[in-house]
């Protein structure tokens, strides 16, 4: 995680390297800082918690110098502190750093240093780099850092700085995303568009091991041999206003709400009426599709829980077998795969790095690898076989929403395809499934009009240290999701659990007055989810129900009851993942928590 900037040109640093970090802040914001250079002199500002300490004490102790890089901090190796924030400088003083990543043999490469005299001064992984540097440099500041990095192990996207060098700043990743900016007179360097977006949008996307330099008077890359290489310059599209609130008040209130139009892009060109589905410019032929005999879904936290959605419906349309992986797991668990094996690799910001892991360890074994996923050019796009865009437009709030619904509707669209192509599902019921799904962004739209049970239920429950999410078949996938969010932005211990299976132990925790959210909206299990729910309120739980319209015998069992426009089962989690979203942001409201930021977290895990 972190955010990395770098920035050169004709104006002052310091405030277009703010600016830039401002943007990246939902990467990591245990501390954050820059250095500047001004004629030979690396002038550093640095200090834990916020950016807006750093802003402060620039305030007061401004910086000067045209050149300089940047970086907000989530925390891995050493605690938040101003010592441990970066840029990191070598002893003495002539490199600076700034790094997103782990170097996994830091420790072996700070021994060997300090046994050449290099003393540390803090507990990072990333203090060796620039010292790593300094003891190669002679003269060619490219040189040295292309040196340092044939000893790193691990991911690191790093923006160096030299004293020595004062007019340029050098760059290289691996397994941790930079882009480079080019605008007019000035070149920029970030770990996410975003960042540079206000400045320019003409980017390179980088691949692991290229080397960039950048000056005032442009950017030249090099290949991991050296050897300077033309890249493709990328006009990026996106709208710069999307990293703005846009009048509410926080960043995942916004993006609950875009979710209506998300859907609706997300589906645009792939389902149209009377026509076959298509799926963007994927190579897949019928028989190659006829000749997948297994399907790994592999994906982290909520896109994990999006896998658990698509590999019911998947398998209910398709009728091919899918599995359902946690990323981190998955390669380190031997799992069973060759040519007939599809992995889909499902990341909003496909950066994640448990989840390119995974990929990468599929595709050694000869499996073929589709990446869903939310941004365009990010290294799972790029290194998987197919792609297919989740069109949600940028997330910027930790609590991932519209990357769900939008993953979800490419789960049924992927299911669709190949049902479509394996003939499991005849014409008519296809045109079925599709002409429901293309009511969805009207029908989310009415979720979205009567949050008042929802503000009540949060208001009632936000001081509750635990929470109880059930539900059964699609419904229960969902509440794992619901759990997530509670757990993440209110900070509330809770957890989902299918309807049936709470008997067998779970129960024990339910007492008077635990909350608990049923979600009750598959007509062909809602009577066992009633039978369930009436197991908890017995025990005194006090219960919000969720059903569709129409099923109001649910308001004799529960204590309030949110009904959702009537869907058929498969799409109904589009529906519920609503309300489950806005009772988590109200709770985490009401307990005055940092929403767009809670603790602990950042938006993208680039590390394993
Ligand atoms: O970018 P990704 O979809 O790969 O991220 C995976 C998870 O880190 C992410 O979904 C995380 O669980 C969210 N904070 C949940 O809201």
């Amino acid at each position: 995680m972190c955010g990395i900037v770098g920035y050169v040109g004709k104006k002052e640093a310091s405030p277009i390297l703010v600016e830039g970090l401002s943007k990246l802040e939902y990467r990591g914001y245990d501390s954050a800082g820059i250095a500047v250079i001004d004629k030979d002199v690396i002038e550093i500002s640095k200090c834990k918690g916020r950016l807006a300490n750093l802003k402060d004490k620039l305030d007061t102790s401004p910086v000067k110098g045209k050149i300089g890089i940047g970086h907000t901090r989530w925390a891995t190796h050493g605690e938040p502190s101003d010592i441990n924030s970066h840029p990191h400088t070598s002893e003495n003083g002539s490199i600076s750093v700034v790094h997103n990543g782990i170097i996994e043999n830091y420790l072996h490469l700070r021994e060997w240093l300090s046994s050449k005299g290099y003393k540390f001064y803090s507990e990072t992984d990333t203090e060796v780099i620039p010292n790593l540097i300094c003891h190669f440099y002679n003269g060619d500041l490219l040189d040295a850092v292309m040196k340092a990095v044939s000893k790193m192990e691990g991911s690191y996207a790093l923006g160096v700085v030299s004293c020595d060098e004062p007019d340029k700043i050098v760059a290289v990743r691996k397994d941790s995303p930079l882009v480079v900016g080019v605008g007019t007179d000035e070149f920029f360097i970030a770990s996410d568009v975003p960042a540079i977006l206000n400045r320019t949008r003409d980017v390179y996307y980088l691949n692991d091991k290229e080397f960039v330099v950048l000056n005032d008077a442009g950017v030249k890359i090099y290949s991991p041999e050296g050897d300077e290489i033309k890249k493709e310059l990328v006009t990026v599209t996106w709208d710069a206003d999307a990293a703005e609130k846009g009048g509410y008040e926080h960043f995942m209130i916004k993006e609950i709400h875009e979710q209506p139009k998300a859907i609706r892009d997300t589906m645009t060109s792939r389902i149209i009426p009377g026509q076959p589905i298509t799926l963007d410019n994927i190579k897949m032929t019928k028989a190659d599709i006829e000749n997948i005999d297994r399907i790994y879904i592999v994906a982290c936290g909520t896109a994990y829980h999006a896998g658990v959605v698509g590999k019911y419906v998947i398998e209910k349309l398709a009728k091919i077998p899918v599995e359902i992986d946690i990323a981190s797991e998955f390669r380190y668990r031997d799992p069973i795969i060759n040519e007939k094996t599809l992995m889909i690799a499902l990341s909003q910001s496909g950066e994640t790095a448990d989840t390119l892991a995974a990929l990468r360890e599929a595709k050694t074994k000869g499996a073929r690898v589709i990446a869903i996923t939310n941004v365009v050019g990010s290294s799972i796009a790029r290194e998987a076989d197919d792609v297919i865009y989740t069109w949600a437009g940028l997330e910027i709030a930790v609590a991932s929403t519209k990357a769900y619904t939008t993953q979800l509707i490419l789960m049924y669209v992927v299911a669709l395809y190949f049902a479509q192509h394996k003939n499991t599902l005849g014409v008519d019921e296809i045109e079925k499934i599709k002409n429901e799904m293309l009511s969805l962004p009207e029908k989310v739209s009415e979720v979205l009009k009567h949050k008042e049970v929802l503000q009540k239920f949060a208001a009632n429950n936000y001081m509750h240290k635990d929470m109880f999410f059930l539900g059964r078949g699609l419904d229960y996938a969902v509440a794992m999701e619901g759990s997530l969010k509670t757990k993440e932005i209110s900070y509330i211990h809770s957890e989902a659990y299918a309807g049936g299976e709470l008997k067998h132990g779970t129960i024990a925790l339910i007492e008077k007055g635990t909350a608990v959210i049923a979600i009750a909206t598959q007509e062909s299990l809602y009577g066992k989810m009633i039978s369930n729910v009436k197991e908890v309120t017995t025990r005194g739980a006090n219960v919000l129900g969720f059903a569709l319209e129409g099923n109001t015998s649910i308001e004799s069992t529960v204590d309030s009851a949110f009904y959702l426009p009537k869907t058929i089962d498969i799409l109904s989690p589009v529906l519920s993942v609503i309300p489950l979203q806005l009772v988590a942001y109200y709770m985490a409201i009401q307990k005055g928590c940092d929403v767009d930021k809670p603790r602990n977290l950042a938006k993208s895990v680039t590390v394993e």
